[in-house]
């Protein structure tokens, strides 16, 4: 590609010079053709001002988008995705991937040849990358979020992404935001939330696995998570987290329990009910020092949809069935006795009538956060804020497949008063994207698993490095992340 400009022979930027990065760097620079006209004439300066801003328009073109399968945590294929603009700024995203999976996730596309990775291969969503989507955003400012979200959604064509691949897509709108964003000179997180976005998230640390993520050989609910809201900042709630956990290793050893971790880290122990979970984490604790429920609270992700067959909860390890109401009271019981602060997906996706008896049993008390029922998805949020049945959603950039959706999801939920908690997925990369949203859409609070495995660790590490970035500006959420809500709200689309 090749300018039209008009100065001197010497200069740079002549007619047929080759556009290059270095070339924008060395145009842009002090005393180079934009600037130094300033003492050679008005017509020449306005000229060449424009100049500049061609020049920096092209700089945030899409050059090029190249997509390939690696694999995740779990060792299965994902899709990664490389976006290179024509001011030669290069980025990289890679796309998790869930096990305990929403039904009306936007589809993850995999080949479904039982020759190759289990028939997990990602190499149709790859060809989609390269051979679909990247032909039609070339050129395109890659700025323009909303609108190349947007362009990829309408070239797919259905209602869940499932002719290019939510894996495809998602892996293409993160890339070019991180592209975006180092082109801008900004960090992710700044580039993303702007000056304002300065707060640090809770981290919700997964330190006790069990359902599927543990195989189904512990406690039912999945996740059982510390919640270190008590700390002055987040490098102290980190500290904490992992003093925890290592407090209970140590505690499990002791017990002749498996220190086995489960998909995010967390120990799997074979415990024999779900409340035991509660126990030994309180216990581990106390052991690091520090105070249940003053300075450190207790998560659960029971992920109820994996154990919700024919309108009961069945409760393996305790061997019980239990209908909606009587779950409900399970949690009440829960939360009146330990200092369980959070609690996602405490109802199944299919039992929405199910989540507004536990919305009206628990929701002033407890931020009760639904992931599988709402998928990300602002249409089924917006459902579920009419119909009241909980007060924050999960965010799960993978569910829906665009940061430009994502992005509108957590804003839906935010200015109807719920909360918003973003989320990691079982199958990971050491991809952190998750880290600068969750301090860009100052959501106050986050979950990635134990402080433990490279893959989830990263994203902690990143915010460690958003907080030293940011210096005195940083501030830690704390117990002002947690959302509760009054059991009545005002409808949709009124305030
Ligand atoms: P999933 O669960 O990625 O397996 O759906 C992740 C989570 O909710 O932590």
């Amino acid at each position: 590609m090749s300018l039209q400009h008009t100065g001197g022979a010497s200069k740079p930027g002549n007619q047929g010079e080759k556009y290059s990065a270095k070339n924008v760097m060395r145009w842009l620079k002090p005393g180079s053709v934009g600037l130094s006209v300033q003492r050679r004439g008005a017509g020449r300066h306005r000229r060449n001002v424009t100049q500049r801003q061609i020049i920096m328009k092209r700089h945030y073109e899409i050059q090029s988008l190249v997509g390939r399968e690696i694999l995740d945590s779990r060792g299965n294929p994902t899709v990664e995705v490389e976006c290179e603009l024509q001011g030669g700024t290069r980025a990289t995203a890679a796309v998790p991937s869930g096990a305990s999976t929403g039904s009306r996730e936007a589809v993850e596309l995999r080949d479904g040849n039982a020759k190759r990775y289990r028939g997990k291969g990602v190499l149709q969503a790859v060809t989609n990358v390269n051979e679909a989507i990247a032909p039609e955003l070339a050129g395109i400012d890659a700025r323009r979020q909303p609108a190349i979200d947007l362009t990829m959604i309408k070239l797919d064509g259905t209602p869940n992404k499932a002719r290019l691949g939510a894996n495809a897509i998602l892996g293409v709108s993160l890339a070019v935001a991180r592209a975006a964003a180092a082109a801008s000179g900004l960090p992710l997180y700044q580039y993303l939330g702007g000056p304002g976005a300065t707060r640090l998230p809770v981290p919700h640390m997964n330190i006790l696995n069990g359902g599927v993520h543990a195989h189904w050989q512990g406690a039912d609910f999945q996740e059982f998570m510390t919640a270190p809201y008590g700390a002055e900042s987040f490098s102290q709630a980190l500290e904490w987290g992992s003093e925890i956990y290592h407090a209970l290793q140590a505690l499990l050893e002791k017990k002749g329990l498996s220190v086995g971790v489960g998909d995010e880290g967390g120990f799997a122990p074979r415990v024999s009910s779900n409340e035991e979970p509660f126990e030994l984490i309180i216990e581990a604790i106390h052991s690091a020092g520090l105070r249940p429920r003053h300075d450190v609270g207790i998560a659960c992700d029971p992920a109820s949809s994996e154990f919700y067959e024919n309108g009961q909860y069945h409760l393996r390890s305790e061997e019980r069935k239990l209908d909606s109401a009587a779950m409900s009271a399970y949690y009440a019981k829960l939360v009146d006795s330990y200092p369980l602060v959070l609690l996602e997906d405490g109802m199944a996706q299919d039992d929405w009538s199910g989540w507004k008896q536990l919305n009206h049993a628990l929701g002033d008390r407890i931020e009760l956060v639904g992931d599988d029922v709402f998928c990300t998805n602002p249409e089924i949020i917006a459902c579920g804020i009419e119909e009241n049945i909980a007060n924050a959603v999960l965010i799960k950039l993978n569910q829906i497949g665009t940061l430009t959706e994502t992005i509108a999801a957590s804003r839906l939920a935010r200015s109807h008063g719920w909360g918003a908690f973003v989320s990691h997925r079982s199958g990971e990369t050491v991809d952190s994207f998750i880290a600068d949203l969750t301090v860009a859409l100052d959501t106050g609070h986050l979950k990635t698993g134990a402080p433990a495995r490279g893959e989830r660790v990263e994203k902690y590490n990143q915010l460690l490095r958003i907080e030293q970035h940011l210096g005195i500006a940083a501030s830690y959420a704390g117990p002002a992340a947690y959302v509760r809500k009054p059991r009545r709200q005002l409808p949709v689309g009124r305030n």
